[in-house]
């Protein structure tokens, strides 16, 4: 259900055309997250000096903020060949053991969605990320011998939106954990003259951060709006990125002000209507929207908890203030009490 929206935050088809173009290759291509930048320059430094592969890396936060772009800029940037998979498709211990075993030294494994990967997966991982052996078990039965395989030195980057998922025996064996948080305003603006200017979109500084303000502050929207928003001007217009062109066809697409669509409307006024401004729990909004759980709490709700709209307590996810109000309405009295 959420496939057609324009702003929803998982990659669609047509991104990976336009990811392709789009994706900064060097650390400084990479706009904001100036922490992370600088402490990766400082861990990828050390490493060259020593003439070593860096540590594992663990990438978490929400969708489309760069968690694969930073990782594939990690791997060109250390001069390391990448092998890309994901959680779900290593399924069996030998697919990962086929997958380690033929990595060379100082090659970068780039496991996406980890918080996907299986317990005896894990136990394969554990050995391979800290000593670099792989313990493979030959035989059955009493005659089962333990066999110990060297791996090359390569460094593990894994990524996932869900943390919390996240075993901490696994998450103990990284050397470096970043959390990507939603972008400023100012660096999703200069994502998108960034993004116009390699897609040769003229685009106005006004529309330029008409976009950036809607684009809830996630540079895979940012690059999507842009891209509309230059169609709708190619087709209502003479192709240049007006202000106007941009509020116009940005208001079609449903998108409104602080970048929420039709679906976090439906999501807070379900909460409010139904359930009288929450506290409410995850699956009863679900239910009552029709959007799985799952999708909720990865796509729609950190944006909402972002803004404050949404207050996560104990009991529930509660309407907040700020919520009402960006709906027209009035908070109800008793809000304050909810909120303790
Ligand atoms: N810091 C940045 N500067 C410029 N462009 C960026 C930046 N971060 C991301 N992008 C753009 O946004 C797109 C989406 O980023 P990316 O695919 O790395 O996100 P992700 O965190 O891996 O998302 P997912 O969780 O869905 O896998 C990239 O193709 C790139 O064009
Ligand atoms: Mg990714």
């Amino acid at each position: 259900m959420s496939d057609d929206r324009v702003i929803t935050t998982q990659a669609q088809p047509d991104d990976k055309l336009l990811d392709s173009t789009l994706r900064p290759r060097q650390l400084s291509d990479f706009i904001g997250q100036e922490k992370i930048k600088g402490n990766l320059n400082i861990f990828m430094s050390a490493a060259k000096g020593r003439e070593e592969p860096i540590e594992h890396v663990l990438l978490y936060g929400p969708p489309g903020l760069g968690k694969t772009t930073l990782a594939h800029i990690i791997a060109n940037e250390m001069g390391a060949g990448i092998r890309v998979t994901s959680g779900p498709a290593i399924e069996r211990a030998g697919d990962l053991a086929a997958i380690l075993t033929n990595l060379e030294e100082g090659d970068v494994l780039f496991i996406d969605e980890c918080h996907r990967l299986n317990k005896v997966i894990e136990e394969v991982l554990y050995p391979a990320m800290e000593d670099f052996c792989l313990d493979i078990v030959v035989g059955k039965g009493p005659s089962a011998r333990t066999l110990k395989l060297d791996l090359p030195k390569f460094t593990l980057i894994a990524a996932t939106t869900r943390i919390s998922l996240l075993s901490s025996p696994l998450r103990d064996r990284f050397g470096n954990i970043y959390h990507l948080d939603f972008y400023e305003d100012s660096d999703i603006e200069k994502i998108v003259h960034r993004s116009s200017n390699i897609l040769n979109i003229s685009c106005d500084p006004e529309a330029a951060s008409e976009i950036a303000t809607r684009a809830r502050r996630t540079p895979r929207i940012a690059n999507r709006l842009l891209k509309r928003v230059r169609d709708y001007a190619q087709v209502m217009g003479d192709g240049n990125v007006s202000h106007n062109l941009a509020r116009e066809s940005l208001n079609k697409l449903e998108v409104d002000a602080l970048g929420l669509d039709r679906i976090d409307r439906q999501i807070l006024e379900t909460i409010i209507e139904k359930f009288n401004g929450g506290p409410v729990g995850l699956n009863s909004i679900s239910a009552a929207t029709a959007e799985e759980m799952e999708t909720i709490e990865d796509i729609y709700e950190p944006f909402l908890l972002r803004l404050g709209f949404i207050q996560r307590t104990s009991r529930g996810r509660i309407i907040t203030e700020g919520g009402y109000r960006h709906l027209g309405l009035v908070p109800p009295d008793d809000l304050q009490d909810k909120l303790l």
